[in-house]
């Protein structure tokens, strides 16, 4: 028996309100709740799972090697300006050099941060959980700050107890956490030991 025509025309028509309804829900002239509704549940699913497959963050490199290729570095010519007032180093005289001297806090300042992450060396993930070490490394960035300041002033005899404090700072925390032997056998000037 054929179907009657009134029947499939309703099919259509229930098709089409269908479809409308679907367009109304994506179109920006809907109502505010609605839109609302629709967007907030996939921006949140998507916020959350980015956060969720973000790794840790660590360095490619040791903490060793950290110290001894930028901390170490950054470092001298900051005790510099300081020891240039009891006659060894050098007095920042130009802008060129309190620039430079600036550029040095600066590292320090971040340097303190980046210690706070493990890198490749084996005892890294020990010391970076460790508070006593976290707070070491924070009161470098915290001397760091300090020389930003005097080098906004350009005031080099400031250098002289900021720099008191910045080895204070190294030797405690050497005290504290440096093995004997570093653990990936990077020394300070290692370079020049081996004659190069
Ligand atoms: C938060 C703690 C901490 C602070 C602050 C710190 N260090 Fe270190 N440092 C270490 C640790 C731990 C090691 C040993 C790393 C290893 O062997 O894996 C080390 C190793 C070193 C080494 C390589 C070993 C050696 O004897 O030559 C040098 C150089 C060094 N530090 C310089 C400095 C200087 C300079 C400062 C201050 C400006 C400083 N460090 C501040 C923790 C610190």
């Amino acid at each position: 028996m054929p179907k009657p025509v009134v029947s499939v025309l309703n099919g259509i028509a229930a098709t089409a309100a269908a479809a409308l309804f679907m367009v109304g829900c994506t179109n920006p002239t809907s109502p505010p709740t609605q839109t609302n509704a629709d967007t907030a549940t996939p921006a949140a699913t998507a916020a959350s799972s980015s956060a969720a497959a973000t790794p840790p963050l660590s360095l490619p490199v040791s903490l060793n090697a950290v110290m001894v290729g930028a901390i170490d570095h950054a470092s001298d010519p900051l005790f510099g300006v300081g020891n240039a007032m009891y006659g060894s180093g050098k007095i920042p005289r130009s802008d060129a050099d309190w620039a430079e001297v600036q550029f040095h806090a600066y590292q320090m300042v971040i340097l303190g941060k980046v210690i706070q992450l493990p890198g490749t060396g084996p005892k890294d993930a020990e010391w970076a959980a460790n508070p006593q070490y976290r707070a070491f490394a924070d009161s470098l960035s915290a001397v760091g700050m300090d020389m930003l300041a005097l080098t906004e002033k350009k005031d080099a005899k400031g250098f002289q107890a900021a720099g008191n404090k910045l080895i204070d700072i190294c030797e405690s925390c050497h005290q504290a956490f440096k093995p004997e032997i570093p653990t990936m056998k990077l020394y300070h000037r290692a370079l020049h030991k081996q004659g190069r």
